[in-house]
């Protein structure tokens, strides 16, 4: 029997840095891993060079788990690092900012959990900061890359439904409905955070944006009910950590949004939800079934709209799900982390960014849409937007 060695990967490589070795830790260094042999045509392979966290003996048995060469317990030592190319902030809200500003000053690219910032103030700071630097940079609003959600994009901006004159998105979850559970037992709380409308909700308003249009103005009531969990968070008007709000969004272009944030709704895990009306048509989704994109459209023929039909996003004809499975077999939520780094990835190696990527600029719109919301909720004013 002969047995051939295997060639070495040959493809250019971009060192990883990363910041973080929790849950989004563990989450973006499965989409490195699965890149080089999920996408054989990329033209690099990630190398998981260096991990920071603070825990010693946490740090060291993740980055073995994850396949980091290095480790460190300071942030300075990876942004500072030549060798580095792509910094990958998977902290804690309050450290996105001193880490993200420091690397884009250091020539890197760099990818930055959401919220961009916990206050308006430094969302700001590092949109100027990434505006002014060479490198690239990604805010992560990983929902616009499940095919479902890449596939409505597609259907509302050939004008397949119409004028959008409606859309309705809930981020809903029930981490905190229990009373009982004690504040650091439940992610809103633990840290100076900001809380569910900031954690969760900011996905909610990003796929406003991404998917209907810019917002102009914004109103909304925001609770928290157990104020035991409330930790106030910088500067930002006294925001603390809301555990559920309600807001009414009016976008460019004449449509209207509702969007619901909460961790208290019983019997939701982790309910990302939406529903878009144009004036030939309607679309909906939710991340509990991400596979499915329920589409109301005009069928050639038909005397009249039939109601709403599933279509299984899965396979080689939908954007984001072609490399993964045959039909059928199903591409989640751990997918959508892989397009997403996978495409800001290629961007970095000097291809055209793919539009469909947020960036600090995004996350930015988002805080302010975010600051407005808390606005209106202590005033009770409805608040106009300029970015
Ligand atoms: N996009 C998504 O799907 C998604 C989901 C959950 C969380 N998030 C966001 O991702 C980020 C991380 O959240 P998480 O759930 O992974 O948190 P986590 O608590 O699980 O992990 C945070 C990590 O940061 C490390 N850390 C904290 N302070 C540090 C310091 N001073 N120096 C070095 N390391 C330090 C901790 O050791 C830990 O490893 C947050 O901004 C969160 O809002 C995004």
């Amino acid at each position: 029997m002969t047995v051939t060695k295997a060639p070495l990967d040959q493809r250019r490589q971009l060192n990883v840095g990363m910041l973080g070795c929790g849950f989004m830790g563990k989450c973006h260094s499965n989409a490195f891993r699965k890149m080089p042999y999920i996408y054989p045509g990329a033209s690099f392979v990630p190398r998981l060079l260096v991990l920071c966290g603070r825990d010693e003996a946490k740090l060291r048995r993740e980055a073995l788990r994850y396949g980091f060469e290095e480790h460190t317990a300071d942030w300075r030592d990876v942004v500072r690092d030549p060798r580095v190319d792509v910094f990958d902030n998977c902290g804690p809200d309050p450290l996105h900012v001193e880490p993200s500003i420091e690397a884009l000053k250091q020539g890197k690219h760099v990818i930055c959990e959401k919220p961009l910032a916990v206050s308006l103030q430094d969302a700001r700071r590092m949109r100027d900061a990434a505006a002014a630097a060479k490198g690239r940079n990604l805010c992560v609003f990983n929902y616009r890359f499940v095919p479902a959600v890449l596939l409505a994009k597609e259907i509302i901006a050939s004008g397949q439904i119409g004028q959008v004159y409606q859309a309705r998105m809930s981020y809903l979850q029930e981490a905190g409905h229990d009373p009982s559970t004690p504040p650091e037992q439940v992610w809103y709380a633990r840290w100076p955070h900001s809380g569910v409308l900031q954690g969760i909700g900011s996905h909610a308003i990003d796929q406003v944006r991404y998917l209907v249009g810019e917002v102009r103005s914004a109103s909304g009531a925001v609770r928290t009910y157990r104020p035991e969990r409330a930790v106030a968070s910088a500067s930002d008007g006294g925001a603390e950590a809301d555990e559920a709000s309600a807001s009414v969004l009016e976008l460019e272009g004449g449509a209207i949004a509702v969007v619901e944030a909460s961790a208290v709704a019983t019997g939701r895990k982790n309910f990302l939800a939406w529903e878009i009306h144009g004036s030939r048509g309607s679309l909906r989704w939710d991340l509990e079934h991400p596979n499915s994109l329920f589409a109301c459209l005009p069928r050639p023929g038909a005397a009249r709209l039939e109601g709403f039909a599933e279509i299984s996003v899965t396979g080689r004809e939908y954007s984001g799900a072609a490399e993964w499975w045959p039909p059928g077999h199903n591409v989640g939520w751990e997918h959508c982390h892989v397009i997403e780094k996978l495409r800001f990835l290629e961007a970095c190696t000097g291809s055209p960014m793919d539009p469909a990527v947020a960036t600090f600029e995004d996350g930015y719109r988002v805080a302010a849409v975010i600051a407005a919301i808390r606005r209106s909720s202590r005033t009770g004013e409805r608040v106009a937007l300029e970015y």
